[in-house]
């Protein structure tokens, strides 16, 4: 089976072409983060517009270089919720057309099913159920994956995602967009231990994220550090932002992993390129007894291979759409 997966949710236009559910046969990223950066970040009409300018070399690169051709595929797959509106308009209506004129099966695909689907591309023996973390630059939730298509949120967050965390402090800091690479690199020569950040208490669901407060609480002490001449040393305060924030993503993953008896965790989303939560929830695991899954460094940010992949599972489970199917800009996992 060949699914060619293609992903426009945000700042990267991307295809790839999956064979039966786990094997890449190819994978092509056209990132915009040289554009956006100049901005501070992402400028949703200029996404939009890099996407309906990209889309199609980046969807026929996908399949020369896994040597097909559309005639091969079993089924295209696309990212039409949660994301930029602009952006998802422009990878649905690609494959839309695309799928309407082969005569193939189009396939709705989560963007957040598609991070959890990188550990499958990474762990070919990786099977549902088991508990993920998914940490994005939009999204920060727990998930129990029931199957491979059937997921229950148990937390979520409540304001700000732990990438935008990392982006708004980094930036603060003085760091291009996107930051969260920066604060990871800065913080391997800082001392954690330099700032004491604030933990967020949040009332109601203990599985639920908060991290606006520690976002403002960086920004101010930046901002305070500013106005008095007191120079702040950057690597010490990456440290200590990194720290804290893989605390509060393993302390809540951990508990919500013990209180729902799974032994199984996982970790996806941009975040999970970040080497302090890889480090932190590994080894929380292991004190656990926990298995641990995190997918390779390469699949982390947003790409096509993970649509593709849980495109296939999709298709498997009979979830495929007609020409209705339209983006959605704000969709709950459990709305799928
Ligand atoms: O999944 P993703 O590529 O896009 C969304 O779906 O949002 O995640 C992007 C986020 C950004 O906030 C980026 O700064 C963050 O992932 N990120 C990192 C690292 N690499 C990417 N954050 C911290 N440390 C990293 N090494
Ligand atoms: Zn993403």
């Amino acid at each position: 089976m060949l699914i060619l997966g293609i992903e426009s949710s945000c700042d990267e236009t991307a295809a790839s072409v999956v064979k039966d559910c786990r094997t890449i046969c190819s994978s092509v990223v056209s990132t915009q983060i040289e554009e956006h950066k100049k901005y501070g970040g992402v400028v949703p009409e200029i996404a939009s517009r890099r996407h309906c300018e990209n889309i199609l070399s980046v969807v026929r690169q996908a399949l020369d270089e896994a040597n097909v051709t559309l005639a091969d595929l079993d089924g295209i797959a696309v990212t039409y919720a949660p994301g930029l509106i602009g952006a998802l308009l422009v990878g649905v209506s690609f494959a839309k057309a695309l799928a309407m004129s082969s005569g193939k099966p189009l396939i709705p695909v989560h963007h957040i099913a598609g991070h959890i689907a990188t550990n499958y591309l990474t762990f070919p023996d990786l099977e549902p159920p088991y508990l993920c973390l998914v940490a994005s630059g939009g999204h920060s939730h727990i998930i129990e994956v029931l199957s491979y298509t059937k997921f229950r949120v148990i937390g979520r967050t409540r304001d700000d995602a732990a990438g935008e965390c990392f982006d708004k402090c980094a930036r603060a800091m003085g760091f291009p967009y996107p930051g969260g690479v920066h604060v990871d690199n800065a913080a391997q020569s800082g001392d954690h231990t330099a700032f004491k950040l604030p933990h967020p208490i949040v009332a109601g669901n203990e599985f639920d994220f908060s991290f606006s407060g520690l976002k403002t609480a960086v920004i101010n002490m930046l901002h305070n550090a500013e106005q008095k001449g007191i120079e702040v040393n950057k690597n010490d305060l990456s440290a200590s932002l990194q720290y804290t924030i893989s605390e509060i993503l393993t302390d809540k993953t951990i508990k919500a992993a013990e209180s729902l008896g799974y032994k199984k965790v996982a970790l996806a989303g941009g975040v999970s390129a970040n080497s302090g939560v890889r480090a932190a929830l590994s080894e929380a695991c292991a004190k656990h007894g926990f298995e641990f899954y995190m997918p390779e460094k390469k699949l982390c940010g947003d790409n096509g291979a993970m649509i593709a992949c849980q495109g296939s599972y999709n298709f498997l489970n009979g979830i495929t759409a007609d020409e209705s199917l339209n983006a959605i800009a704000t969709l709950s996992m459990e709305d799928i």
